[in-house]
């Protein structure tokens, strides 16, 4: 049977206090309306209709690479009208519609397809996901009947005494026939404490019209919402363990899950060991057997096999196999380092590549240089690519000792098999083969101390 799904996204989210309209703040890196939006799409659901009102163009923007269609809410007017507005993109299509709400990125594939399998097999005019909650705080409570049938929604701000009681709630997540879905949403009236039309009230209308109404019960994970800082957090620490779960089960060594920080979209290869104060971000792939030691942030990257970081800053760049950067080394963007190479402490990399087992091992800057093979950098050396105006290109080849302390002056060209004596300022090119030596001439004053001291 043909499958849609809405996603509702049009509402403000005041408790969020925020500037950012709420469904597109991030969870674990990537935004919540984009985590409800892959999921639906994992579970076979492919046209997908997002309902913006507040913050539309953000959220348009937002969700752009998704192909998505939208429907736009004009006025915030409830839940329920939110879906009218989605009539256009429900006109002529037969079968089941999805509803999501954009504020709850925690649902998954598996719980998106037994939802719509639920609803299609046991013939229902509408499917509710619930959960069961010890402390069901403002969420709708499901009102069933005797013979423990669903018999309506009610609202947390509209419950009597009795009904506030219930702990099976209301995820906002539902199956709907679409014809059925259609007729009855402009049944739906306002009259509530909230003066706003519920999406809600179509269970009691389908029930008193002898319709099947399903409800099927979920983990409280799957369904948590976000609606302020605080449960941002929340949804924040149930993916992240999920996310370290899964690497876990992929043959990752996380030795302290509960302070490893691993984005969404991350790769990591069989048996890396990743230590404490990890913050692994974006589209980072990391290989195998590499051992993340303490405190690395690590964004945008490709890291190969065998290597080791440890209390460093990876930023856009690649490393390769082999290779240890750190502690304390910073790989500013569009740097490339080579295979068995070495980059060692307070060393800062900038738009550079490093070849093969080169050892640039302490104390070191270079920015928009290319340095080939098995070189080896003195502590101290500095690449001088900037002169207060523009930036410029210096090139190293291979087999290049630098001394301590040397200053290579760009634009500068340094040629194979070269040697630069320590405390060099470097301004002109050094010719294959040479040792270049660029510094004054040492003279001792022969006395000089005790004559000063003469005539005291
Ligand atoms: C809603 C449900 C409640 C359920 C809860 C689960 C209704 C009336 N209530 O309550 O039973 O327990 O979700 O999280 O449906 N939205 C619009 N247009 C609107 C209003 C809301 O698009 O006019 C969107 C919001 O952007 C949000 C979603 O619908 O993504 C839910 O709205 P929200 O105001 O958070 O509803 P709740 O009060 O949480
Ligand atoms: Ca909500």
């Amino acid at each position: 049977m043909y499958k849609c799904a809405i996603i509702l996204a049009a509402g403000e989210g005041k408790r969020m206090k925020s500037n950012t309209p709420k469904v597109l703040h991030k969870v674990c890196g990537k935004e919540m309306i984009n985590h409800v939006i892959d999921n639906i799409r994992k579970s076979g659901v492919d046209e997908v209709s997002v309902v913006i009102g507040k913050g539309a163009d953000k959220v348009r923007k937002g969700t752009e690479s998704r192909n998505i269609f939208y429907s736009v809410q004009e006025e915030q007017l409830g839940t329920g009208h939110a879906v009218m507005c989605a009539e256009e993109f429900l006109k002529g299509k037969k079968g089941s519609v999805a509803i999501f709400v954009g504020d709850g990125p925690l649902i998954t594939e598996e719980t998106v397809t037994k939802l719509t399998k639920y609803h299609e097999e046991q013939k229902c005019s509408a499917t509710i996901l619930t959960s069961i909650m010890s402390d069901p705080l403002k969420y709708g409570r499901i009102i069933r009947n005797s013979q423990g049938e669903v018999e309506k929604i009610v609202e947390f701000k509209d419950c009597n005494e009795e009904e506030v009681k219930v702990n099976e709630i209301n995820s906002g997540m539902y199956c709907f026939d679409i014809d059925t879905l259609l007729n009855t949403l402009g049944k739906l009236n306002n009259n509530n404490n909230q003066g706003e039309y519920y999406l809600t009230d179509v269970i009691e209308i389908l029930k008193n019209e002898g319709k099947k109404v399903g409800a099927i019960a979920v983990d409280v994970e799957e369904i948590t919402a976000v609606n302020s800082k605080a449960e941002l957090s929340v949804a924040n620490d149930i993916m992240r363990s999920r996310i370290n779960r899964n690497h876990m089960d992929n043959g990752v060594i996380i030795m302290d899950p509960r302070s490893t920080y691993i984005e969404c979209d991350v790769i990591i290869g069989q048996d890396t060991v990743v230590y404490p104060g990890n913050i692994i971000e974006g589209t980072t792939v990391v290989g195998e057997n590499c051992v993340l030691y303490s405190n690395n942030r690590i964004t945008n990257s490709i890291i190969g096999d065998d290597v080791t970081v440890e209390n460093s800053v990876v930023l856009n760049s690649k490393i390769g196999n082999n290779t240890t950067v750190g502690p304390f080394a910073y790989i500013r963007p569009e740097t490339t380092i080579g295979d068995n190479a070495r980059i060692g402490d307070f060393v800062e990399i900038k738009k550079s590549s490093i070849g093969d087992g080169t050892k640039v091992s302490h104390l070191t800057y270079i920015g928009d240089a290319e340095v080939g093979e098995k070189c080896n950098f003195g502590c101290g050396t500095v690449v001088v690519n900037y002169d207060g105006k523009a930036k410029y290109k210096t090139t190293i080849g291979n087999n290049v000792f630098i001394g301590c302390n040397t200053n290579l002056v760009s634009p500068v060209e340094v040629e194979d098999n070269t040697y630069i004596a320590a405390g060099s300022t470097i301004t002109e090119k050094i010719p294959e083969g040479s040792l270049a030596i660029a510094r004054a001439r040492q003279i001792n004053k022969e006395n000089w101390v005790y004559d000063k001291n003469k005539n005291k």
